[in-house]
């Protein structure tokens, strides 16, 4: 007989939410403890109805853990029917999180510090885990290098609560502190996702490529085939959600696809591929497109520009803590699909990129210059 005193935390029984709340029993045993039986989780989404929660919801039920969602029932409510729905706002309105408890909670809503603040708070004595879903935009200086550790964007005034371009990102990570400072870093994860793609996208910023190169003809494709670029397909950044509350995995992670690894010349291929469509590319210069007004390709950057590093951002943690990323190709295929299923009023007009007459006048111009 071992007699060392074995201490565990009895979470089989009591459930990691309760240990969480500072509910941990502690005994002793003279067994090994047996490997604790797989149980699901009980996970909160704060959102889950607009483009990437559904991927999550579906990701984890999938995998058989509980799924109960925050709303304020505005979007899709009647996409998860079978759920739990708890009706709230996130401004001033969290009455329904309360007495509720969970293993785990995916923010997805968050934009406004005092938001984020007032959800943790309520939330850090009742949940194990909560993961935020932040974003690359939180880094300040988008022209160096950037890994996790880079610095993020502030605000001269911290207090406003208005989501703009410009305050997107530093708002973001101002949200990203006050998780962790009412949950603590050993129970909180922040995702920094880019631009997030695949089925169900409302941006339509990825989707424009493949759905520009389905109408065919003469297009523009800016800079050259070798500039980077780079996505996280919808469904890896859930797969990978969902990994993180079942491993407990925390920190913060840039979820990308790999650095260096996706170009604008293997997007055009992938476009094709999956469109088989007539279109011919015309490459036109990073310079000379600085100089056309108004016009702005959606996902692309100028590689000598002021955001230069925005698309190749290093995303080794994430890749190392399991993050998988599907063959870009299988995006544009799933894209395409998916929006040959929307109605023809959601498909008459592309929320991203430039109108066909907009694009056709700076082709104009650059044959005119490049005869
Ligand atoms: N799209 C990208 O490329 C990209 C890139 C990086 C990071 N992100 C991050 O991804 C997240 C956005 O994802 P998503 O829109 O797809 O999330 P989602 O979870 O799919 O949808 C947004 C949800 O939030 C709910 N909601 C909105 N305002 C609310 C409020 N005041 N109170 C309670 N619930 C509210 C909406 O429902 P109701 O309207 O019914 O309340 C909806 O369910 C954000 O955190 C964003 O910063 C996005």
């Amino acid at each position: 007989m071992n007699n060392t005193r074995r201490r565990f935390l009895k979470t089989g029984l009591m459930g990691s939410a309760a240990v969480a709340a500072g509910c941990t029993a502690e005994v002793s045993m003279d067994n090994e403890a047996a490997a604790e039986p797989w149980r699901p989780l009980r996970i909160l989404i704060l959102g889950g109805t607009g483009f990437i929660g559904p991927h999550m919801v579906r990701e984890a039920l999938r995998r058989g853990h509980e799924v109960e969602l925050f709303n304020r029932g505005r979007t899709d409510s009647d996409l998860f029917p079978d759920l739990k729905l708890l009706i709230g706002d996130r401004d001033n309105g969290l009455e329904a999180l309360e007495g509720g408890s969970w293993d785990a909670v995916v923010d997805n809503s968050g934009y406004v510090p005092r938001h984020v603040e007032d959800s943790a708070r309520l939330l850090a004595p009742v949940v194990a885990h909560y993961l935020y879903i932040s974003t690359i935009s939180v880094y300040g200086d988008l022209s160096k290098p950037i890994d996790e550790d880079s610095a993020v964007g502030t605000l001269q005034d911290e207090t406003t609560e208005e989501v703009t371009g410009e305050t997107y990102g530093p708002l973001k990570a101002l949200c990203e502190k006050r998780v962790i400072s009412e949950v603590g870093a050993g129970r909180t994860t922040v995702l920094r996702p880019t631009y997030i793609c695949g089925p169900g996208d409302r941006t339509d910023r990825y989707s424009y490529w493949p759905v520009r190169t389905m109408s065919g003809g003469e297009m523009l494709w800016p800079g050259t085939p070798e500039d980077d670029i780079q996505i996280i397909d919808v469904r890896d950044l859930a797969n990978f959600t969902v990994d993180c509350l079942e491993k407990k995995t925390t920190g913060v992670y840039n979820t990308v696809t790999p650095k260096g690894s996706f170009k604008m010349g293997s997007l055009l291929e992938d476009c094709m591929a999956v469109t088989a469509a007539n279109m011919v590319p015309t490459w036109v210069s990073a310079d000379f497109l600085k100089k056309q007004e108004s016009f702005y390709l959606p996902i692309w950057e100028d590689p000598t520009g002021e955001n230069s590093q925005l698309l190749t951002v290093d995303g080794s943690r994430a890749a190392a803590a399991g993050l998988k990323n599907r063959p870009t190709r299988e995006t544009a295929r799933d894209t395409i699909a998916w929006w040959k299923t929307l109605p023809a009023e959601r498909t008459a007009t592309i929320k991203a990129g430039p109108t066909p007459e907009k694009e056709a006048d700076v082709l104009g111009l650059w044959h005119e210059q490049n005869v």
